[in-house]
């Protein structure tokens, strides 16, 4: 594990949220190695419960019984920012909760009110058992989960470089101009999904840093976020010794 370089001066409740894309998992990792925090991924666990509802014959556009299903899976998460890890009744599902079946099959599990009211306390009891402290990522940790967060930022980036991002890893140029192309319509269809949704949409909580990354480098937000959280951490231990 990288050994914390950097030191937030208090054990601070860092929330960072943010549409697909926008290098929020990269950030928030990178950032609670740097700090000596912990790292959690929400998106995984939803992932994570999608993953469970198809493999179990679930029928993901079936809210009741999604709904009826929802508090059956065990999903446990692992916080080391250098091995995160989730598990599924003690399966591992780093991998499987990645494919294109379950990408496609999320928004619909994570909009049923009684998953995400689950997940929700499944992810507040791991920020309070978080005594180092601990950056929390997804859509609704500033407004929902986390509303008393020490710090929340908003990650933004244009559809261009969300999508550019997402499939960077494709080497021909025809390939990649074709999907991108795919890769954008897909990004822009999942985050009108998350953001019309009637429970916890993805939105901005107006005590949030927005951070637009469109033009910044990985490691340019990485140093962005770091200060932030430097900057909170010297706060709260302020507050705390008065
Ligand atoms: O960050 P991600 O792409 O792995 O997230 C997968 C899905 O999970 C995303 O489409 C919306 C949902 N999600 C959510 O509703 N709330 C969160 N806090 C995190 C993710």
């Amino acid at each position: 594990m990288e050994t914390a370089a950097r030191t937030a001066p208090a054990a601070v409740i860092v929330a960072i949220d943010g549409p697909a894309g926008t290098g929020k998992s990269s950030t928030s990792k990178a950032v609670a190695a740097k700090l000596g925090l912990g790292y959690l991924d929400t998106g995984a666990q939803y992932r994570a419960i999608t993953w469970w509802m198809l493999n179990n014959g679930i029928d993901v556009d079936d809210a009741i019984a999604v709904a009826d299903a929802a508090a059956k899976p065990v999903i446990v998460s692992g916080t080391d920012p250098a091995a995160p890890t989730i598990t599924v009744d003690g399966l591992d599902a780093a991998g499987p909760i990645r494919t294109q079946e379950v990408t496609a099959a999320v928004s619909a599990v994570s909009a049923v009110p009684e998953v995400r009211a689950l997940i929700t306390d499944l992810q507040r009891s791991i920020a309070a058992e978080a005594p180092e402290g601990i950056v929390v990522e997804g859509r609704d940790i500033g407004i929902t989960v986390l509303p008393d967060a020490d710090l929340k930022i908003f990650l933004t980036a244009s559809p261009e470089a969300r999508a550019a991002r997402r499939s960077g890893e494709l080497k021909g140029k025809e390939a990649q101009a074709t999907d991108l192309a795919a890769t954008r319509e897909a990004l822009i269809k999942r985050d009108a999904a998350d953001s019309g949704r009637k429970t916890s949409p993805l939105a901005k909580a107006d005590d949030a840093v927005e951070v637009d990354t469109t033009e910044l480098t990985l490691e340019q937000v990485i140093e962005c976020v770091v200060t932030l959280i430097e900057g909170a951490g010297a706060e709260k231990a302020g507050r705390v010794a008065r």
